[in-house]
């Protein structure tokens, strides 16, 4: 066990939000959360990186008590955004200066990793003369730099054309084997998750409650139908999204 959400209970605005939430992300996961809008998702990833305290329940990493402390976890929060003002190196240096490093070897540190994120040579644009996909592998690079080995990545692709967003999925699935990180994602996509996933956690609408998990990777092993599955997860998320 790596990341642990135990029974997280919260209440905004006097609106029931998430009830007893429980899932867990092993070492090298990833592990995918699709849910109807609205239904508490990047509350519950406030909940996780620290920002938000729950009112009930509990966040484990590595065995130690997080819940309420921000800085564990690596956050790409739902619409993330560059400062237009500033160019991709000193975007993506954010988290490095933030933790002290001197400017010079922050942008030294981060300038290294651009070929890895399909940015090599364009450390000195600025955000608006970017693509769509560049922008969030520039963002993607400035939540791997707050180097946790835990991600949390809020619906990271939601805004690209299907096939800009294709081959961004591929390139983060390359990206974690070669990193060794776990992965919490949200998204909407039933396909992304079915792509992406080892494991997959359904939630209901909110109040958020843990609807459904499925194992893929022990799907996948056992031969299942995976256009089955997908059926499965709509015919829930339609009931969901009827209510
Ligand atoms: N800071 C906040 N204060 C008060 N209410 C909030 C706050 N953040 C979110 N909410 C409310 O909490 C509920 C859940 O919102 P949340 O953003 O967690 O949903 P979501 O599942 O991420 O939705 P989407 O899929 O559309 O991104 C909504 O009713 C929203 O209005
Ligand atoms: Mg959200």
């Amino acid at each position: 066990m790596h990341l642990m959400v135990k029974e997280i209970s919260k209440t905004l605005d006097r609106i029931f939000t998430l009830d007893n939430i429980s899932l867990r992300l092993d070492k090298g996961e990833f592990v995918v959360i699709i849910g109807p809008s609205g239904c508490g998702k990047s509350t519950l990833f406030n909940i996780i990186a620290g920002l938000m305290e729950p009112d009930q329940g509990t966040v484990w990493i590595d065995e130690q008590n997080w819940t309420g402390k921000a800085g564990r976890i690596s956050y790409m929060q739902q619409k993330d955004l560059l400062l237009p003002s500033r160019n991709i190196v000193d975007n993506v240096s954010i988290p490095l200066l933030l933790k002290g490093m001197p400017k010079a070897e922050a942008r030294r540190r981060a300038e290294s990793y651009l070929p890895d994120f399909g940015l090599a040579g364009f450390g000195h644009y600025y955000p608006r003369q970017l693509s769509g996909g560049m922008r969030q592998r520039a963002a993607l690079l400035r939540t791997h730099l707050q180097t946790s080995d835990i991600l949390l990545l809020d619906e990271p692709f939601a805004a690209l054309d299907a096939i800009s967003r294709h081959s961004m999925q591929l390139w983060l699935k390359d990206l974690q084997h070669r990193y060794g990180s776990s992965i919490l994602f949200i998204t909407h996509d039933i396909e992304e998750a079915l792509l992406l996933a080892d494991r997959i956690y359904l939630f209901s609408a909110r109040p958020a409650r843990v609807r459904l998990e499925i194992d893929l990777l022990k799907e996948r092993e056992n031969g299942k139908d995976i256009s089955l599955l997908k059926q499965h997860i709509l015919a829930i998320l339609e009931e969901e999204t009827n209510i």
